[in-house]
């Protein structure tokens, strides 16, 4: 039997959506209309889907309880909204537009994205991991290497699996590579465009995924390693933040559970070399799905400030791409401010949260930490614990 051209859903919260698909196994983008889906966008009780459609809309991921109903019927109602999203995704990518507008027009939208052809939008400025395309780039720039290895011998050498939490688990390498281990994993992230690549990788389905921060995490699970791997770290600015994402990690150890993460050394000043020259590099960015072909992409760093706080450094900076068959256009741009925290700051917050250093290192060959090494990777358990 033929596949239905037309899926009509009643969600729970009374919404009506209606799906179109293209052919088997083939379903309209519910926010630009092409057919670039593999999976259903959204199933019969009204979830989305992990898949993201070439456009890069993130559909009903907005935390707007209307995104879902609007992403398929209202667009149109709340074309404002989706006007400004537009011009943010696009930004100065004009044959993308003017493609884009096509695929509207089949949908039935005729709306002006633009005021006046080949208007100039100013880059806009993403957020850092809330950009599909970083994180449908983040594998090739981030592959396996000396620090995954390092991260999963953690959990060798025990007579049983592990518990395993993984906070900031990004796309989910280190994650997955535990879950193939026989562990038992949960990989948690905030960003969910991250989790959309990681969900989706060989052991994605043996790992439990949530979409939360580190600060804010919450089980009722105990685990015997808690890894907060890649810098990953250094995203959290202020000092209450860090002593929240360390309260989380101490609150959910296990008696005799080891907490593993790094963060950059500053003394080494690696941000000096976040510049143009020194970081372009060329990616190819994978097709989203069998319909699309790969893109090489132009990536690079631009340094932006770089402030004192306190005893370690607050450093921005900007991460820019650009199709390389667009080389004309102006280059997407997201941005993101990272903490350096010195290595005796970093000791006195373990101290604050209760916790107490077992080993400080300072590279992935176990090489212990000295003014200059590169890296602060630290394990820890709880203080006094029996
Ligand atoms: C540099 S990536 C590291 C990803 C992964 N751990 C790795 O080793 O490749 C940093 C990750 O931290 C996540 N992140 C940002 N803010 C966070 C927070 N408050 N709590 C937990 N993770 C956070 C980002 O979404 C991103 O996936």
């Amino acid at each position: 039997m033929s596949p239905p051209r037309a899926l009509t859903i009643k969600t729970d919260k009374g919404e009506q959506l209606t799906l179109f698909q293209a052919g088997d196994n083939l379903w309209h983008c519910p926010a630009c209309g092409s057919a670039e889906l593999t999976q259903q966008p959204y199933n019969e009780l009204g979830a989305t889907s992990f898949e993201i459609c070439n456009c890069f809309f993130q559909i009903g991921y907005d935390d707007n309880p209307l995104a879902s109903s609007e992403a398929v019927k209202g667009i149109k109602n709340n074309w404002s909204r989706w006007r400004s999203l537009l011009l943010k995704e696009y930004s100065g990518q004009f044959d993308k537009l003017e493609r884009l507008k096509s695929q509207l027009t089949k949908i039935g939208i005729n709306e002006p994205i633009t005021e006046g052809q080949n208007r100039e939008v100013p880059p806009s400025s993403l957020d850092h991991y809330h950009d599909p395309l970083l994180s449908r780039l983040y594998d090739q720039q981030n592959p396996w290497g000396k620090d995954c290895d390092f991260y999963l011998a953690q959990a060798q050498g025990h007579e049983h699996t592990l518990k395993i939490l993984d906070l900031g688990c990004g796309t989910g390498l280190l994650t997955t590579a535990f879950a193939k281990a026989g562990h038992d994993v949960t990989g948690v992230d905030p960003a969910v465009e991250m989790l959309n690549i990681a969900i989706r990788r060989p052991y994605g389905d043996k790992v439990m995924w949530m979409k939360t921060s580190a600060e804010d995490f919450q089980s009722e699970h105990l685990f015997d390693l808690i890894i907060l791997s890649g810098h990953a770290f250094q995203v959290f600015l202020g000092d209450e933040d860090i002593q929240s994402a360390l309260q989380t990690m101490k609150r959910h150890l296990a008696p005799k559970g080891r907490i593993v993460f790094d963060t950059r050394n500053p003394e080494i000043k690696s941000w000096e070399n976040w510049t143009p020259d020194k970081t372009k590099e060329s990616l190819t960015l994978p097709p989203s799905n069998k319909y699309t072909l790969p893109e090489e992409i132009e990536v690079w760093h631009d340094l932006g400030n770089v402030e004192d706080c306190g005893v370690g450094k607050l450093v921005s900076y900007n991460t820019l791409y650009r199709k390389k068959s667009g080389s004309k256009n102006n280059p997407v741009k997201t941005s993101a401010t990272i903490r350096f925290l010195t290595h005796k700051e970093l000791i006195r917050h373990l101290d604050q949260a209760g916790l107490v250093p077992e080993e400080i290192y300072g590279d992935w060959d176990s090489s212990p930490y000295e003014a200059g090494s590169r890296e602060i990777i630290v394990t820890a358990g709880i203080k006094n614990h029996k």
